[in-house]
């Protein structure tokens, strides 16, 4: 196969200086949610995984990761919210680390893609709108193994989180 070189020469296995960070090529991995962290603990399954992806100044994204318990909008997403999280998620890092990789925590809170199954006793999902999400949008809490159940509970409207809640909420 012909290697595709720019008119610079610069191709996916050329150096890249990312601000600070010096990757040895361009070949990321972009965020992909796994539904593999049992209780939001991203554990042995995620490390051996993100480890199988690292390589010696490469750029790893990690899966969308919740940022409090009611962030998630799929099932089994990892958490960054807890201390055991928190720890679980060092053990990744050291892993990816002692392979040379660089890798960056994406960091979500689904909002309106969210739906009550995820939600801390069965509460609306918080949103920055109270507008529901589009038929499309729906698609996002209705994969997964949870679908089947999801069609049979009936929508809870979303619960409007206003600005100053979310002054309030900040610690
Ligand atoms: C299984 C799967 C899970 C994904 N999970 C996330 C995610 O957690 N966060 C995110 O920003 N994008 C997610 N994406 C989107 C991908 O990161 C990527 O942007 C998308 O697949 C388009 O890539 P492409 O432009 O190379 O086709 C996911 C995609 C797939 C296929």
């Amino acid at each position: 196969m012909a290697e595709s070189i720019s008119p610079m020469g610069i191709n996916l296995f050329s150096p890249f200086k990312m601000a600070n960070f010096n990757l040895s090529h361009r070949v990321v991995l972009a965020p992909m949610t796994r539904c593999r962290a049992i209780d939001e603990i991203p554990g042995l399954a995620l490390a051996e995984y993100y480890k199988q992806r690292s390589t010696q100044g490469g750029f790893l994204i990690t899966e969308g990761t919740s940022i409090s318990n009611t962030s998630a909008g799929f099932p089994h997403v990892p958490g960054i919210y807890k201390e055991e999280q928190v720890e679980a998620w060092k053990k990744i890092v050291d892993a990816v680390h002692d392979q040379g990789a660089i890798i960056f925590c994406q960091l979500w809170h689904v909002g309106r893609a969210s739906h009550q199954v995820y939600q801390p006793n069965g509460g609306s999902p918080i949103s920055s709108t109270n507008k529901a999400i589009s038929k499309s949008g729906e698609f996002s809490y209705q994969k997964g193994h949870l679908s089947r159940i999801l069609s049979l509970v009936p929508w809870k409207p979303m619960k409007f989180l206003r600005w100053w809640r979310i002054i309030v909420v900040q610690p």
